[in-house]
This record gives C-alpha cells, sequence and structure tokens, in this order.
C-alpha cells in the first residue's frame, strides 16, 4: 500500500481515497480565480498545522508579500508564523527573478531541494516557469528534470497550471502525461448555486472519484463537497454548465 499525503482540505481527501501518494507530482490546473493558488497554499499550510509536515512555496507571480495578504485574507492565519519558524519557506517572484540568467537561479533551487528538509512543495505556476525557455525542447527537459529533482527529494508536489478545464474542449499538454496526478478546478458563470467545481481527473497508483464535486472557497480555504452528488463529465452538466439544470447543486 502506498502512504497518502494528505491534503488536509476537507472533502478533497476522500475524493482521493486517503489524499495523494507520497513523491507525486500532481497538476492543478484551472482558469484565473479558480483558486489553484489559494489551493496550493492550503495544501502547505495544513501540511505543517496539522500533519507537522514543512513545504516550500516556488512563485513566479507574486512577493513573499502578496502570498501572506493573500493567506490572511483566506483567513490562515499562521502563515507569516509558519515562515518565520522556517517551517513553510518562499521562494517568490524576487528572489527567482533577482539574477539576470534564470537557469543559475533554477540550479541554485535544484540544489537547494537536493538536500531538502521539506516534505511538500508547490510550484505556483509551471505555466510561468515554462516560460522561461526558449523553445519546447528544452522546457521538457526541465519539466523532466524538475519533476524528477522533486521526486528523488521525497517531495510530494502540487503544480499549478493555467490551463481550462472545460470538457471536451481541454487541450491536453505533456504536462498532463508527465505529472502523477490531475486535478481540475472549474468556474461557471452561473447564478444561485455553487459555481465552482473540482474534477480529480487522474491519480497513478491509487483509485479515485471521477465525478465533478461542488468546491467553496470561503473563510478558511477551499472546501469540496464530496457528499453531494458527483457530477460525471460525459454526462448531465451541472448548474450553470449550458441549460438550467434542476437541484444537484447547494443552497
Ligand atoms: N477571503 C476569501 N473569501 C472568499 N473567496 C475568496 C477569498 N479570497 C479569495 N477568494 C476567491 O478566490 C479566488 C482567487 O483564487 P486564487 O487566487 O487561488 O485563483 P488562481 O486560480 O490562483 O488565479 P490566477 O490564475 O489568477 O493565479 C478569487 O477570485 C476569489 O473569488
Ligand atoms: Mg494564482
Amino acid at each position: 500500500m502506498p502512504e497518502f499525503v494528505k491534503t488536509g482540505v476537507e472533502g478533497l481527501d476522500s475524493i482521493l481515497n486517503g489524499g495523494i501518494v507520497e513523491n507525486a507530482a500532481v497538476l492543478v490546473s484551472g482558469n484565473p480565480g479558480t483558486g489553484k493558488s489559494i489551493l496550493g497554499m492550503q495544501y502547505l499550510y495544513n501540511g505543517v498545522e496539522m500533519f507537522d509536515e514543512g513545504g516550500i512555496y516556488l512563485t513566479f507571480e507574486e512577493t513573499a508579500d502578496d502570498i501572506s495578504q493573500a493567506g490572511q485574507s483566506i483567513g490562515f492565519d499562521r502563515w507569516d508564523e509558519f515562515i518565520e519558524e522556517g517551517r513553510i519557506k518562499i521562494y517568490d517572484k524576487r528572489t527567482l527573478l533577482r539574477s539576470g540568467d534564470f537557469s543559475d537561479t533554477l540550479d541554485t533551487i535544484l540544489g537547494d531541494l537536493q538536500n531538502t528538509k521539506y516534505d511538500r512543495l508547490v510550484l505556483d505556476s509551471l505555466t510561468m516557469f515554462q516560460l522561461f525557455f526558449d523553445d519546447e525542447t528544452e522546457q521538457r527537459q526541465y519539466l523532466l528534470k524538475f519533476i524528477d529533482i522533486l521526486k528523488d527529494s521525497g517531495l510530494t508536489s502540487v503544480l499549478t497550471m493555467e490551463q481550462s478545464a472545460v470538457f471536451p474542449d481541454t487541450e491536453i499538454g505533456l504536462e498532463n502525461f508527465l505529472t502523477d496526478g490531475n486535478i481540475y478546478l472549474i468556474q461557471s458563470p452561473a447564478g444561485s448555486t455553487s459555481n465552482r467545481y473540482i474534477w480529480v481527473a487522474k491519480m497513478r497508483k491509487q483509485p479515485i472519484e471521477n465525478s465533478m464535486f461542488p468546491l467553496e472557497i470561503e473563510e478558511g480555504g477551499i472546501q469540496v463537497y464530496e457528499q453531494a452528488a458527483g457530477f460525471s463529465m460525459m454526462g448531465e452538466s451541472p448548474p450553470g454548465f449550458g441549460e438550467e439544470s434542476p437541484g444537484g447543486g447547494l443552497e
């Protein structure tokens, strides 16, 4: 039996039937505003608070201050404390882009990761990370190397990606194949019922609930309602997708 790393996100660990398999690299995709960064932060925050597991947060999009403010706003009250204690380590936009040469920076980080005492890692986002490479071949080589190093270092990782998740138009990129798990966060421009969903599309080495489940972002972070009937991606639409469909959502 594989060991599981719990996200601590209510509902999500049960959809995953225990959590994320230890040492896996999981891609979390979605459009802007779907909650990718919050999910990443919550994974690290819960790691420290609930399971005494330290985490690394790599971001190309924000400064440590931005992240701290986002954390306060969502109710991760001890975020700054965990940073000060070194239980969450941030490589932010400033750190990552300080040196003119990105490949030097990357080598430094990869070196740090190889001797790391941390258990969890979040890269927010892979999309930005890939912009630093000139061509697709280089992107792929680095992605492969990066994922290898995460695994060799014993990290269980969440990599976010700007990627639409509206089946069947979802483009399946190489990133989806190279990672062990694919989770999509979905937001629809719906009316009165919940209009956020999560869909776990693949998790190597573990059984999953392969339906869409409602999700809410609120004080305290993300909650997944695994007891609400899951929506099949192939079958009926959840509320807010196409035609009005009666019931099935949250109040
Ligand atoms: N305190 C809060 N309470 C309720 N909802 C919140 C709160 N803070 C943020 N949100 C919601 O979370 C959304 C942003 O989530 P997040 O920043 O994780 O998205 P993202 O997928 O990372 O977006 P991007 O691709 O732009 O980085 C906001 O659009 C907002 O609707
Ligand atoms: Mg984000």
